[in-house]
């Protein structure tokens, strides 16, 4: 049996937070359900942060009472500090998602906090989670390049993620947040962590701004990782990450996966009518590379078969 791989939908909240029209709570409900359908099982659909902040998630409570329900359905929401922890764990989360970024610079431009601030953060929501039964993933965002301060050595990268692990963050998503990172940074990040730590605590988070995701996520691939974040469409950006283009495309993703003998359980054909949903909600054109040429050969009268 092929091996599973978890791929985790972000486009709802990493996709639409920066967005200049406002996409309707109906409309992201149904992007969820088109993605469910299509065979997605992790998703992370909001972040409860202040709604000054990102406009976008305002409606975070709201739109989880509208998102499928079910078995197998694993839902994140990503906390910026206490509150917005409260706020996940009134909603329902079983899962939230944290973030410190690798430099003073991006905390306090994303959060409002020194890095050592937002650190003591973390660990006031990892005990508080710990205390409600609520698993915690922290995000190393920037872990890569940083927005503000430019390329961030790997010690330093490998550094805050121990110091997460010791806090007691029982997952670890390493973020290259603006897209910056190349397979080998990749690879001298996530082997001295697989081995310290093993592959099944680990994530891997990618924006596609240079067009290098693709290829870090094989080189992660091939150290262990299994687990992925990514964004129907190639949706994404950081409103407080300048130069932050979209995330992996999910279907590009999937279809590297799936034709290298790996089983995501997701459907790139499915997916297309999420991508279309998409591109309603938003008014853009989006979509992964392996849409494009679906859309070729149908055009041309061939039947293409990409699961
Ligand atoms: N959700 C809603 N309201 C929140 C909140 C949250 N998570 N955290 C704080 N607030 C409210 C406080 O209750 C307080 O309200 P009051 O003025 O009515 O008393 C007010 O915001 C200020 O609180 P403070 O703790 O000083 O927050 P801040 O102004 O320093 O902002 C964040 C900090 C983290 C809330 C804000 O920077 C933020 O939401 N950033 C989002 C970043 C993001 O989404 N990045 C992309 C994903 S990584
Ligand atoms: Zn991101």
């Amino acid at each position: 049996m092929a091996e599973t791989v978890i791929i985790n939908e972000v486009g709802l909240r990493d996709g639409l937070q920066n967005q200049p029209e406002p996409v309707s709570t109906a409309d992201k409900a149904r992007l969820a359900r088109a993605l469910v359908d299509a065979g997605v099982r992790w998703l992370e659909p909001v972040s409860f942060v202040h709604p000054k902040a990102v406009p976008q998630m305002a409606d975070a409570a709201e739109l989880t009472e509208q998102l499928p329900a079910g078995e197998g359905l694993h839902y994140t929401a990503l906390v910026p500090n206490l509150k917005g922890y409260q706020r996940a764990r009134d909603a329902g989360y079983p899962t939230v998602g944290l973030v410190v970024s690798t430099t003073d610079s991006f905390n306090q431009r994303n959060l409002n906090m020194s890095l050592d601030e937002t650190e003591r953060a973390c660990q006031e929501i990892i005990e508080a989670a710990r205390a409600d039964g609520i698993h915690t993933r922290t995000y190393i965002s920037g872990a890569f390049a940083c927005p503000y301060d430019g390329p961030v050595p790997v010690d330093q990268t490998l550094a805050l993620t121990h110091r997460m692990i010791e806090a007691g963050s029982e997952e670890i998503a390493i973020a290259d947040t603006i897209g910056a990172g190349n397979p080998q940074q990749m690879k001298d990040i996530m082997a001295p962590l697989v081995r310290a730590w093993g592959a099944e605590r680990f994530f891997v988070h990618l924006h596609d701004t240079r067009g290098m995701a693709l290829a870090m996520a094989w080189a992660a691939c091939d150290l262990g990782i299994r687990r992925f974040d990514a964004s129907v469409g190639g949706l994404g950006g950081c409103p407080f990450a300048p130069g932050a283009t979209g995330n992996v495309a999910t279907e590009d993703l999937v279809y590297m996966l799936e034709s290298c003998g790996l089983d995501t359980g997701i459907s790139v054909q499915g997916l297309r009518e999420a991508v279309r949903i998409a591109e309603e909600a938003t008014g853009k054109p989006l979509g992964g590379r392996i849409l494009q040429w679906i859309a070729s050969q149908e055009e041309q009268g061939r039947k293409v078969d990409v699961g």
